[in-house]
């Protein structure tokens, strides 16, 4: 058996010279869902962009290790074909290109020789009626229009598709009735297997309702504070932030409050 399937060492990030991320360390084995937990503006999609390699977000000191290796200086197309997906937290538009077409590129882009054009609208028909998403959804552009459902519920159909062995999913609950949060939490419970590790980064306790977390990380001003099993999510949900913030205080610069990225 190889080592971890994601380990961050002592990661700091910058944007436009402002340090967001200061000391980042976790370490996700094969198969483990963690549940990173954190106030507003404490870098919570900042951490979910480098892990995706987005070039606005400068490493200055540590590492990301992927299967062992080390994926902090490569780029985001080669990190999507390692297996690395990232869900964001407000996906973008894309106008004139329908879901259908958009997860075939991607499939390509993932698979490479291995993706069966013919097999792919039958595995695209058949993962839409598990997720219960209809049949003309297929045929709409990717995101334009869509509800905050509806965008949740295409990250997941591409992360059924496109089989991770790492997904960053950021605020996948936001947003969500009760029934597309339970269709959501599903989606991903059956992805869950030893193949499979899981970030989620969450506001919330409620969808840790639906998916077990077997680890859960505070997250507050760049730093991870405390880390425990999902009672911590449930003390979390009880008492706030505002306890775990005072061990920070003292070293904070300074604390946003404007809604994050
Ligand atoms: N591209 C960027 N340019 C400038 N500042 C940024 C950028 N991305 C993030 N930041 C800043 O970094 C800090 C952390 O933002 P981030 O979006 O990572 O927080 P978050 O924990 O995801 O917040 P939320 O819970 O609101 O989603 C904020 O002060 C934000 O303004
Ligand atoms: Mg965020």
């Amino acid at each position: 058996m190889s080592g971890p399937l994601l380990e961050i060492k002592n990661l700091h990030v910058s944007v436009e010279e402002k340090a967001i991320l200061k000391g980042i360390s976790l370490t996700i084995e094969k198969g483990q869902v963690h549940a990173l937990m954190g106030p507003n503006g404490s870098g919570k999609s900042t951490l979910s962009h480098v892990l995706m390699g987005h070039p606005k977000y400068q490493v200055t000191k540590g590492q990301i290790l992927y299967k062992g290796e080390d994926i902090t200086g490569l780029k985001t197309d080669a990190r999507a074909r390692a297996g690395i997906f990232l869900a964001f937290q407000y996906p973008t538009a894309i106008p004139g290109v329908s879901v259908a077409n958009f997860l075939r590129t991607a499939m390509k882009a993932r698979f490479g020789e291995g993706y069966q054009p013919k097999e792919f609208r039958k595995q695209l028909t058949a993962t839409m009626a598990t997720l219960e998403i209809p049949e003309d959804f297929a045929t709409r552009a990717v995101n334009d229009g869509f509800s905050g459902g509806e965008k949740k519920r295409h990250e997941i159909l591409q992360m059924s598709l496109l089989k991770p062995e790492l997904a960053v999913l950021d605020e996948t609950d936001s947003g969500l009735d009760i029934d597309a949060l339970r269709t959501v939490a599903e989606g991903i419970n059956r992805m869950r297997g030893p193949a499979l590790g899981v970030l989620l980064i969450t506001h919330y306790q409620r969808i840790l309702n639906y998916i077990q977390p077997d680890v859960v990380h505070v997250f507050i001003n760049g730093r991870i504070i405390e880390s425990g099993g999902k009672e911590l999510a449930l003390e979390l949900e009880r008492k706030g932030y505002a306890p775990y913030e005072e061990k920070t205080q003292g070293e904070r610069q300074e604390v946003p409050h404007e809604a994050g990225h």
